[in-house]
């Protein structure tokens, strides 16, 4: 159990390679299970999702090895098509497996993913898009047991919704099917794009990526190869607002700011100066910021559900009033209380947020709520007066790599601390029943 302990007031400045992107390097590594052979994937963030991903690879029976940032997978030995329900529990995107499991092993046991901060996170997505391609499903007692009925074979899978995780789950499993699979509605994340041509080096043949429909033309095998994971926007996003916040001044290298095109005009909306070189962008922040008139979440190419709660920080200490809508997840405010504890003016009800800007934060203990509604914590407490705890730090180790000393290096006060008095838990337990 540990706490970032944050001095805030003070102003960032500095340049920043940011991490591979946690949502890009997820499924490529799940992928890997199809590859009959050694895949090497770099820039591998270190997170405690990458771990739990490598766990699940390993409990399947395939070699890894991690040497700084780069993991090699061999899954020639693959021994299982089973995810035990405590590794299923410890990541809930670790369904993204189904997919690349059964498209090995023609079969697959996995547990439903549990309760969630964020939302219910259904799977039935998957679930049409693994039927669609001649597969059985039966499921009872928490746990999916998937056959496939003769051989996979291609389909045209229509999806209600462009999901990022049945999408990927639609791509992993057409991409070794008979014939010819049309995804329909796909999801347009530079992550689906990143998975795509991840498998395309490996012998697949997908096209469309990044557009609404994917074409996958199945083909006999795939073979390894080396890859190399694109940065991750939301971090991106994270170190500017970081910026943003304290008045500072902050460059990313190698950001990728096409990544970034619903992100950075609403900065701009809020009186930073952004620049642009090659794949770099630097951050210059006002000496007041002002009030975004709405941040709407939405699929890619639209606003990002995961920098909801960053730009809510963000929003808070602007001059005037914004609005924020989720569209993406119903429960994904828990970040608000939080705010409002370290003297934010927020009524949120639904979907829709209301935030009044205030001159300051102060410094209090918080608790983080989830991932993104932590590292959005994180950011209060930088530009907060005094002292802020956040709490629950295993949230936002799932997606930051790194982070105090990142922030430290750009001249931020934040150290983390063994706490052991036992009140994260007792917190957890309660967020949980809520
Ligand atoms: C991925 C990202 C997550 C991001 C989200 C939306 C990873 C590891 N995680 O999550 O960071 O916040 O995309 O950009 O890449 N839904 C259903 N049925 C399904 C699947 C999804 O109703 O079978 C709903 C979800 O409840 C949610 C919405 O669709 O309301 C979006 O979910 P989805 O795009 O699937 O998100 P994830 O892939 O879980």
């Amino acid at each position: 159990m540990s706490a970032f302990v944050i001095n805030g007031g003070r102003r960032l400045s500095g340049s920043l390679r940011v991490q591979g992107s946690k949502n890009s390097v997820l499924p490529i590594l799940a992928a890997t299970v199809l590859i009959s052979g050694k895949c090497t994937i770099h820039n591998c963030p270190r997170l405690s999702d990458t771990e739990c991903t490598i766990k699940i690879l390993r409990s399947l029976g395939c070699k890894v090895y991690r040497d700084g940032n780069s993991v090699t997978v061999d899954s020639t030995s693959i021994s299982s098509s089973e995810i035990s329900e405590e590794l299923m529990r410890e990541m809930r995107s670790s369904v993204v497996f189904l997919g690349a499991i059964i498209g090995r092993i023609g079969e697959a046991m996995v547990s439903a993913p549990g309760g969630c901060e964020i939302g219910l996170r259904p799977i039935d997505l998957h679930l049409y898009a693994v039927r669609k391609l001649g597969v059985d499903v039966e499921e009872g007692y928490g746990r999916i047991y998937c056959k496939v009925k003769n051989k996979l074979k291609g389909n045209k899978i229509t999806f209600s919704f462009p999901s990022v995780g049945a999408t990927e789950n639609a791509i992993l499993l057409s991409a070794t099917a008979k014939g010819s699979t049309t995804i329909v509605n796909a999801a347009r994340e530079p992550e689906i794009i990143d998975l795509c041509d991840f498998l395309n080096s490996c012998g697949a043949k997908i096209s469309g990526a990044g557009e609404s429909i994917i074409t996958v033309e199945g083909v006999e095998k795939l073979s390894g190869c080396d890859h190399t994971v694109i940065c991750d926007r939301i971090v991106s996003a994270t170190y500017l607002i970081a910026a943003a916040v304290t008045g500072g001044d902050v460059e990313l290298i190698s950001a990728n700011p096409n990544h970034l095109n619903s992100v950075l005009p609403l900065l701009e909306e809020s009186g930073c100066d952004i620049r642009i070189r090659c794949k770099d962008v630097r951050l210059k922040a006002p000496m007041r910021l002002r009030r975004i008139d709405k941040i709407v979440t939405q699929p890619f190419p639209g606003f990002p559900t995961d920098a909801q709660a960053l730009f809510t920080t963000l929003v808070s200490i602007a001059d005037g009033t914004s609005v924020i809508v989720e569209n993406i997840f119903e429960s994904r405010f828990k970040h608000v209380p939080e705010l409002v504890r370290m003297g934010a003016r927020i009524r949120a009800e639904g979907r829709v947020a209301v935030v009044d800007g205030v001159d300051r934060l102060y410094g209090a203990e918080v608790f983080s709520p989830d991932l993104r509604g932590g590292a959005a914590l994180v950011l209060a407490g930088l530009c907060a007066n005094g002292v802020t705890k956040v709490r629950n730090t295993e949230y936002i180790d799932r997606g930051y790599e790194d982070f105090t000393d990142n922030l430290c290096m750009l001249n931020g006060d934040i150290i983390r601390k063994d706490i052991s008095d036992g009140r994260a838990e007792k917190k957890e337990v309660k967020t949980r029943r809520n």
